[in-house]
């Protein structure tokens, strides 16, 4: 059994640390692995042959397919279709060319992958650099709370910018894209209700709409795609068979990277190769099988938090998108055979080194019941080496020639070694670099971990219904008021 595997793109998972005294020990994970984990194998396998997941139903408790495992092939008949990415290179296009914002309305899994790929590609400063942008608009995100505060300082905003000329033409156009594949979500319906009616009216903004929705639904059940339809707005597809935590590979997240330009080919290439790679390998040298095999055995010895920690402040909103993947697809009441386990682990996000200032006493002191998941980039590309300003100052004198990135690896590095000095839990993931390709490679991993997951614990990963009993009392009060 492989207790870390370099895979040929140079993506690297190391599991060293979740072996030895108190921890897993390796013949018993072998042991694990043919039994369990070949089950598990077999599980996805169906999965993807038939599109079937074990007990899967929908939220009106009818038969759903799980085609998540399809995403990466641009295919006929797939969710990837060589129409639907041209579709989304002509709107990236336009984009461009035409539009000075976009505000994207959405959250949860409409949300969190996009908030991802934004931080990650394009940053902090994409807003206020028109160098980087090469003519993209700036792109902001609302809708993903019920926050007046933030939907009105995003307007003036807004308003700010066209007040001030920032525009292509003579009107500064905002593109409002809400994302929602059920149509009707309480926060992103109303930041956009909230939007279309400040900017309608205005002279300065010209208003645009592109709907991210379910197409195939029955429209009259959808007031959005009424809408869509009646004032001809474009419209992007949530395909059947894609739950939104599993959907940033298709329409709802590429949008996203068409909004920036991203490399959506690359994107979905590095999904492709990881699947095929965890797809052919033998169970002991399947990266996906084994993270979600370790994580499940150290579950079973009490640990029921999984801290997310990513080395880059680019990474909190990838943390945020672990949290809701892990959290709704694994947190559940009973199994698909019905019997009570309230399964799962609690996620964390915590950010390297950041978060080595605050969490890690818990991590190292706290209660036994944890696994710190380590992310590192191999090589940020940037290099930051310091001089001393301040001549003739001794402590300044010792910056003098420190790395920041090489710094950070030995902040990593002595995180990792002071947890396993005590026996605890942790694992790393290394990206060679940041990119569209590693990214799709890591973020198709996890999704791809998670399912197996939900396989070796029999429970039905694809399903929410825990969140139905809040959004019950929720609507019942907000109407009410
Ligand atoms: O994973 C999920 O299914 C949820 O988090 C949804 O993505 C979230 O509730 C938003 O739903 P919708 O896309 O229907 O607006």
């Amino acid at each position: 059994m492989w207790k870390s595997l370099a895979l040929p793109s140079g993506f690297t998972v190391d599991f060293m640390n979740m072996f030895g005294d108190g921890r897993l020990q390796e013949e018993n994970v072998e042991r694990e692995l043919l039994t369990i984990g070949t089950k598990a194998e077999l599980g996805m396998s169906k999965i993807r042959l038939t599109g079937k997941a074990k007990g899967h139903l929908s939220k009106d408790g009818t038969p759903e397919p799980v085609y998540f495992m399809q995403m990466p092939y641009i295919k006929k008949d797939n969710p990837n279709t060589v129409e639907s990415i041209n579709k989304l290179q002509r709107y990236s296009k336009y984009l461009r060319d035409k539009i000075d914002a976009v505000i994207f309305l959405g959250i949860g899994g409409s949300y969190l992958g996009n908030k991802v790929l934004f931080d990650i590609l394009a940053g902090d400063f994409w807003n206020t650099d028109a160098e980087k942008r090469h003519g993209y608009p700036r792109v902001y995100f609302s809708g993903n709370n019920l926050d007046a505060v933030q939907c009105i300082e995003q307007a003036s905003e807004i308003k700010r910018l066209a007040a001030t000329g920032s525009s292509k033409k003579e009107q500064f156009t905002v593109m409002l894209v809400p994302i929602s594949k059920s149509g009707t979500t309480l926060e992103p319906m109303s930041a956009f209700t909230y939007f279309y009616n400040e900017f309608a009216g205005s002279k300065t903004i010209k208003v645009e709409v592109t709907v991210v929705t379910d197409l195939c639904v029955d429209i009259k059940e959808s007031p959005l795609l009424q809408l869509a339809e009646q004032r001809a707005w474009q419209c992007f597809d949530i395909k059947e068979g894609i739950g939104g935590r599993f959907s940033v590979f298709t329409d709802p997240g590429l949008v996203t990277l068409s909004a920036i330009g991203g490399d959506i080919e690359a994107f979905l290439c590095g999904a492709r190769e990881l699947d095929e790679y965890c797809k052919n390998a033998v169970s002991a040298e399947n990266p996906a099988l084994l993270n979600a095999l370790l994580k499940y055995l150290v579950g079973r010895q009490g640990c029921d938090i999984e801290v997310f920690m990513g080395y880059s402040s680019k990474f909190k909103a990838l943390g945020e998108w672990y949290v809701q993947l892990l959290a709704e697809s694994l947190g559940k009441r009973h199994d698909r055979d019905g019997k009570l386990v309230n399964y799962g682990r609690t996620p964390v996000v915590a950010v390297g080194s950041t978060d080595m200032h605050a969490q890690t006493q818990q991590h190292q002191d706290g209660r036994r019941n944890k696994i710190i998941q380590f992310l590192e980039i191999a090589d940020t590309g940037l290099k930051l080496k310091l001089s001393n300003p301040f001549k003739g100052n001794s402590f300044f004198e010792f910056y003098k020639g420190l790395e920041l990135d090489k710094a950070l690896k030995i902040a990593l590095a002595a995180n990792e070694e002071a947890l396993a000095s005590d026996g605890r839990y942790s694992a790393r993931y290394v990206l060679p670099r940041l990119n569209e390709y590693y990214l799709g490679q890591l973020l198709y991993f996890l999704m791809l971990s998670i399912a197996y997951e939900g396989e070796l614990a029999n429970v039905d990963a694809y399903d929410q219904p825990g969140v139905e009993a809040y959004k019950k009392i929720m609507k019942s009060k907000i109407w009410q008021v």
